[in-house]
C-alpha cells in the first residue's frame, strides 16, 4: 500500500510523470478529435486517498464503476466547489496551507472524475491517439481503462498523454483524480480564488502517421520594405511539408524539421489597430493545419519597444479568467462581450494575469486586435510572508518545474500574432529558475521580448516593469528627477533606466475608482521611454451565491467560510462581477479614444492617437446643446488623419457663436462608419465637450422677497417642509461612506498635515483616510443652532456642527429668502478649530420621503458619477435615471453616485435649481435610499436595511478617489482640505 503523502506528485517538486508528451502548438487541424466534455461521474474525498486499497489500484478495470452513494454527476469542465462539493476560497498573498514546501496538508480535497465513452464510431485507423487536458487544478492523475496514464501539475497549462496502447474499440473508461493541493500549488499563488477541478476541456485527438505534430510559424514583416517572411518549423515524420498562402497563391515545399524561410513579398501588417490576418495552410500527406497568421515585427531598440517600427504604448488591462457562475471555466459569449467592451473603450492590450488563458482567447485576440502580454502560470507570492525563505524561484529542486511551465506556455501559443511579449509570471521573487526560463525563451523564440516585474535588477528581462508606481517615480525613471529606482543599486538602476519602461499594473480599479488615470495617461504621452500600462484589473471576481434566506449576491473572500481569506480584495475590476461596466471604464475610455478633439474658436483639431491605422473608419459629428438641450448638430467632413498626426477643420459658425445668457456646450464625437467584430456601425469611440462662450446677461439685482408660504420652518429656523414634502433633516455633512481606496493603506498617503508638505512618494505611515476621518468623528457630527434671526425678508440660521469629544467642526450659515413663489437658500460654511485631515465631502444632507417617486431628472454632469480625479467620462447635459440606478452596486457598499456641477434637479414634485453666486460654485448631488453612515456599515449590498426615505446630498465639494487600495493616494491637487465653501440653490414650486 502506498501512503498518500508518499506518492510522487504530492511530495516532490517534479512537474509531472514521464509519460507526458512534449508540449506543442494548439493547431486547427483536420486530425480527428473527440471531446470528452459533458457529464462525468464524480466523487469527492476530503483527503488524498491511498493509491491502492487491498492491493487494488484505483480505477482498476471492473472495480470501480463510479456507482454507489458517493458518486454523483458533474459537468466537465467545471470546478467542483461551484457545484455543491466543498467551497471556493480566496487568498491574495498568503497560501491557505502551511508554507512547508513541497508538502501539502493531508486534508486535501480530491475529486475523482470518471467517464465511459464508446469509441466504436470514432476509432481511428493507424497512428496514435492522445488524451489532452487543457486545465486541471492543481494535480491531475489519469487512468484509462484502469491503467495508469500519468500525472501532471501546472493547472492552467495543457498536458497531453499518448494513450494509443490503452484504448480499445467500444467502451473505454477515463478516470481523472484531481487533488486540490499539490507541490504545484506553491507555484500558483495568484491573487484569485482557489478553484479545484477539471476546468478546461478533455479531448482525444488522433495523430496520423506522418502528421504535423508541431508547427511553429514566425510571420515577420520588415517595417521598412513591407516585405513578409514566414519562418516555418515543423515536427513530423513526413518527408515533405507544403506551405500555402491561398490569398496570394503562394505555395512552397519545405523539408520538415529545421526552420525554413518562405518569402511572401509585400504584405499588410498585423496590428491591434488593424488586425489583418492571413490564412496559411501547412500540410503533409497525412494532415493539414490551418493557421491565421499576422505579419509583424516586435523589437527592443534601446529604451524603445517597437512594433512594426513604431513605439508600442500599451493601453491595457490585466485580465483574469473569472465568471460569477463558472469560475475559470471558459465561456466564449462572455469573452466576446468582454473583448467588445474593451475595444469600445479603447483598450488595446491585455496582460493575461497571471496565467495562460483558454486557447480560444488567443484566436479572438488575433481577430479583434489586442497586444497580448502572455503570462506563464507562476506565482509564489506566499513566500513573501516568510521573507522569501525557501522561495522555489531560486531553488534548483524546482528548476524543472519552472522550465516545464514556461515550455508549455510558449509552445502552445507561439503562433499567435497577438502575443507580443512573454511574461515569466508574477510576484515570485527572483532567482535562477526565473533566469533559466528567460534563457529558454530566448533560445526558443527570439522574436518576442521577455517581461517579469520581479526582475527588479533587470538581470534577465528585456523590459523594465513596475506595478503601481507614483507619478513621481515615473518622472524619475523617465526624466531628470532623481529617486531610487526599485531600491536597487546604481548599476541595476542605470540598467533599468535604459530599457523600455512599462507599468504591468496601475490604476487599481477596486470599488469606486481609481482616480488619476489622466495623470498616468499624461505621462504615457509625455515620456517616450514609457510604454503605457495595464490597469488592474478587468473584472471583479465575485461568485454568485445566496444568503440563507435565498437572497442572491456576489460573494467574495470570507463568504464561503474560509478560515484564511483576504475579503473584498478580489473585487477590483473595471466591470463588476456580472460584467456591468463601472464608471471607471468610461473614464478610461475617454482617455484611450482613438482621436482627441481640441477647439480654438471655430477651428477644430482632430489628433489621431493611433500608431498604425488612419482614421478613415471614423465619422465625426458635432452637437450643440443650449441649456443642456440639443439644438443643432451635423456631420463634419474630416479627412483621414494619419497615425499620430493632426488635421484641422473649420466648424460651422452656428456651432460656436457666443450665446447670450445661456449655457452652451459643443460636443464632438467620432463613431464607427462600418460594423466591426466588436461594435456596430455608429458606435461612439470618442467624445469631447467644449464650452461655447457665453455673453453674460446684464445682471439684474433680485431683491429678496418674503418667504413663500409653501415653506414651513420650525422655531430653530430649520426647513421642515416644502409644498407639503417633509424635510426630516437638512444639515451639513462631512462624511462619505469610505471607498475601498479610502479604507486602505496600500501605499503612501499625501494626507500629511498640510498639502504643502505633500510631495514625492507620500507618507507610508499615514493611516487610511477612513481611519483618520473616523477618529476625528466626521461620521457623527452633532449640530447646535447658534442663532436664528430675520434680516429683512431673509431668515438666517447659524449652526455649529462638531463631533462629540473633539474641538473641531464647521460653522454654517443658512440664508433663506423668497423669490416669487420660489425659496432660495444660500448656505456657507467655514471650518472651526484645528483640522489635520482632509474631508471626504462637505455638503448638505436632506432626508426626504420616498413617495417623491422613483425617477430623477437633472441638468448637470452625467450620465455617470464622477469625482475630482475621475471626471473624464462625463459631459454636461440633461439626464434621467431611476433612483436605484444612480449609484453603482459595488461589491461592498461605499460612496457612489456623486454628480458634480448640478444646474437643475427634479425628483417628482421637488425641483431644485443650483445658482452660481458670489463664492458659490455649482454643487454636486447624490440621491440614494440610504445614508452614507448606513452604507458604511454594510459589507454587502443586500445587508442594507429596508428604507422608505430618500437621502439627497448637495455637496459643495468632494475628496478625490486615488488608488490607495493598491497604489498612491489621492494626489494633493484633488484632495479636499478643510476650507470655506458656499452653495446656493432655489427650491422651486412645481405642480
Ligand atoms: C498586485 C498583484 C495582483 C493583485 C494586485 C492587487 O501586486 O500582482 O495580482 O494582487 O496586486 O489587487
Amino acid at each position: 500500500m502506498t501512503a498518500p503523502g508518499a506518492v510522487g506528485p504530492l511530495g516532490t517538486t517534479a512537474p509531472g510523470s514521464g509519460s507526458r508528451l512534449p508540449p506543442r502548438a494548439r493547431l486547427r487541424s483536420d486530425a480527428k478529435t473527440l471531446s470528452l466534455d459533458g457529464t462525468w461521474r464524480f466523487r469527492l474525498h476530503d483527503r488524498a486517498p491511498r493509491d491502492e486499497v487491498d492491493g487494488v489500484p484505483p480505477f482498476a478495470a471492473g472495480t470501480d464503476r463510479a456507482t454507489g452513494p458517493d458518486w454523483s454527476d458533474l459537468p466537465v469542465p467545471s470546478h467542483w466547489v461551484l457545484h455543491g462539493h466543498g467551497a471556493p476560497a480566496y487568498t491574495n498573498i498568503r497560501y491557505p496551507f502551511p508554507v512547508d514546501p513541497p508538502h501539502v496538508p493531508d486534508r486535501n480535497p480530491t475529486g475523482d472524475h470518471v467517464r465511459t465513452v464508446d469509441l466504436s464510431d470514432w476509432w481511428p485507423a493507424g497512428g496514435r491517439t492522445l488524451l489532452r487536458l487543457d486545465g486541471a487544478e492543481s494535480l491531475a492523475r489519469v487512468w484509462v481503462n484502469g491503467r495508469t496514464v500519468g500525472w501532471s501539475t501546472g493547472s492552467r497549462l495543457t498536458t497531453e498523454y499518448d494513450v494509443t496502447g490503452l484504448l480499445r474499440p467500444g467502451a473505454n473508461t477515463v478516470a481523472i483524480r484531481v487533488h486540490q493541493w499539490s507541490q504545484g500549488s506553491y507555484l500558483e499563488d495568484q491573487d484569485q480564488w482557489w478553484l479545484p477541478g477539471v476546468f478546461r476541456s478533455v479531448t482525444l485527438e488522433h495523430r496520423p502517421d506522418g502528421g504535423l505534430d508541431d508547427v511553429f510559424v514566425t510571420a515577420d514583416r520588415d517595417p521598412v520594405t513591407g516585405r513578409g517572411t514566414l519562418v516555418v518549423e515543423t515536427v513530423t515524420t513526413a518527408t515533405q511539408v507544403t506551405v500555402r498562402l491561398p490569398e496570394t497563391g503562394l505555395e512552397a515545399r519545405l523539408a520538415p524539421g529545421a526552420p525554413a524561410r518562405v518569402d511572401v513579398g509585400t504584405v499588410d501588417a498585423w496590428s491591434a489597430e488593424e488586425p489583418r490576418l492571413h490564412d496559411v495552410v501547412i500540410a503533409t500527406d497525412a494532415e493539414t493545419v490551418r493557421l491565421r497568421v499576422g505579419f509583424r515585427r516586435v523589437e527592443v531598440v534601446g529604451d524603445r519597444l517597437l512594433v512594426n517600427g513604431v513605439p508600442l504604448v500599451f493601453h491595457g488591462v490585466n485580465r483574469h479568467e473569472t465568471h460569477p457562475d463558472r469560475g475559470r471555466v471558459f465561456d466564449e459569449d462572455t469573452l466576446r462581450t468582454d473583448l467588445s467592451l474593451m475595444k469600445q473603450h479603447g483598450v488595446q492590450a491585455i496582460r493575461t494575469a497571471h496565467q495562460p488563458p483558454h486557447p480560444r482567447f488567443l484566436e479572438l485576440a488575433d481577430e479583434y486586435g489586442f497586444w497580448v502580454v502572455l503570462e506563464c502560470d507562476l506565482e509564489t507570492h506566499g513566500f513573501w510572508e516568510v521573507d522569501w525563505s525557501g522561495n522555489p524561484s531560486d531553488d534548483p529542486a524546482w528548476r524543472d518545474a519552472y522550465l516545464d511551465r514556461v515550455r508549455r506556455t510558449v509552445e502552445r501559443d507561439k503562433n499567435h500574432p497577438s502575443v507580443v511579449v512573454w511574461s515569466l509570471g508574477n510576484e515570485s521573487g527572483t532567482g535562477r529558475n526565473l533566469a533559466a526560463m528567460a534563457d529558454w525563451i530566448r533560445r526558443r523564440d527570439p522574436s518576442r521580448p521577455i517581461h517579469y516585474e520581479g526582475d527588479t535588477e533587470g538581470a534577465y528581462t528585456d523590459l523594465y516593469s513596475r506595478m503601481y508606481p507614483t507619478i513621481e517615480e515615473i518622472d524619475s525613471v523617465c526624466g531628470d528627477l532623481a529617486m531610487p529606482v526599485h531600491e536597487v543599486g546604481p548599476a541595476a538602476g542605470a540598467r533599468q533606466r535604459a530599457k523600455p519602461f512599462v507599468l504591468c499594473e496601475y490604476g487599481h480599479a477596486m470599488g469606486n475608482g481609481p482616480g488619476s488615470l489622466a495623470d498616468y495617461q499624461d505621462r504615457f504621452e509625455r515620456w517616450s521611454r514609457l510604454h503605457g500600462g495595464f490597469v488592474w484589473e478587468w473584472r471583479d471576481h465575485g461568485l454568485r451565491t445566496t444568503t440563507d434566506d435565498g437572497v442572491a449576491y456576489f460573494g467574495y473572500g470570507g463568504d464561503f467560510g474560509e478560515p484564511v481569506h483576504d475579503g473584498v480584495f478580489v473585487m477590483d475590476g473595471l466591470v463588476l462581477s456580472d460584467g456591468t461596466p463601472s464608471p471607471a471604464l468610461a473614464d478610461l475610455g475617454r482617455l484611450w479614444a482613438p482621436v482627441r478633439f481640441t477647439r480654438e474658436g471655430s477651428s477644430l483639431t482632430v489628433h489621431s492617437q493611433r500608431a498604425h491605422a488612419d482614421t478613415a473608419d471614423l465619422a465625426v459629428v458635432w452637437e450643440l446643446r443650449v441649456d443642456g438641450r440639443v439644438v443643432d448638430g451635423g456631420a463634419l467632413d474630416v479627412p483621414p488623419v494619419r497615425p499620430g498626426r493632426d488635421v484641422t477643420v473649420a466648424l460651422p459658425s452656428d456651432a460656436v457663436a457666443p450665446r447670450r445668457g445661456r449655457e452652451a456646450h459643443l460636443t464632438l464625437r467620432a463613431s464607427l462608419r462600418q460594423d466591426t467584430v466588436w461594435a456596430p456601425r455608429g458606435q461612439v469611440v470618442a467624445e469631447v465637450q467644449t464650452v461655447v462662450e457665453v455673453v453674460p446677461p446684464t445682471p439684474s439685482a433680485r431683491p429678496s422677497g418674503v418667504l413663500p408660504s409653501a415653506a414651513v420652518f420650525d422655531e430653530d429656523g430649520a426647513l421642515r417642509s416644502w409644498h407639503g414634502i417633509d424635510v426630516a433633516v437638512l444639515v451639513p455633512e462631512l462624511w462619505r461612506a469610505p471607498t475601498e481606496n479610502d479604507r486602505a493603506s496600500g501605499q503612501g498617503s499625501y494626507e500629511t498635515t498640510s498639502p504643502e508638505l505633500s510631495s514625492g512618494r507620500g507618507d507610508e505611515s499615514v493611516p487610511p483616510s477612513a481611519d483618520r476621518w473616523r477618529e476625528r468623528g466626521l461620521d457623527r457630527l452633532t449640530h447646535r443652532v447658534t442663532a436664528v434671526a430675520r434680516e429683512g425678508g431673509v431668515l438666517v440660521q447659524r449652526l455649529r456642527s462638531m463631533p462629540a469629544g473633539t474641538g473641531s467642526g464647521i460653522d454654517s450659515e443658512f440664508r433663506w429668502s423668497g423669490d416669487g413663489d420660489d425659496l432660495r437658500l444660500r448656505w456657507s460654511a467655514v471650518p472651526v478649530g484645528p483640522w489635520d485631515c482632509t474631508w471626504p465631502r462637505i455638503g448638505l444632507h436632506l432626508d426626504l420621503p420616498d413617495d417623491l417617486g422613483d425617477a430623477v431628472e437633472w441638468w448637470g454632469t452625467g450620465p455617470h458619477e464622477s469625482y475630482p480625479d475621475a471626471a473624464n467620462g462625463v459631459v454636461v447635459g440633461r439626464f434621467a435615471s431611476a433612483v436605484d440606478a444612480l449609484g453603482v452596486r459595488y461589491a461592498r457598499p461605499q460612496e457612489t453616485g456623486h454628480r458634480p456641477d448640478l444646474r437643475e434637479l427634479r425628483i417628482g414634485r421637488l425641483a431644485i435649481d443650483a445658482l452660481r453666486g458670489a463664492g458659490a460654485d455649482l454643487p454636486g448631488f447624490q440621491l440614494a435610499r440610504h445614508t452614507a453612515q448606513q452604507w458604511a456599515r454594510a459589507e454587502h449590498p443586500h445587508e442594507l436595511p429596508a428604507s422608505d426615505r430618500l437621502h439627497l446630498y448637495l455637496d459643495a465639494a468632494q475628496h478625490g478617489l486615488g488608488s490607495r487600495a493598491c497604489g498612491p493616494d489621492v494626489l494633493p491637487r484633488f484632495a479636499l482640505w478643510p476650507r470655506q465653501v458656499a452653495l446656493e440653490v432655489m427650491f422651486r414650486a412645481v405642480s
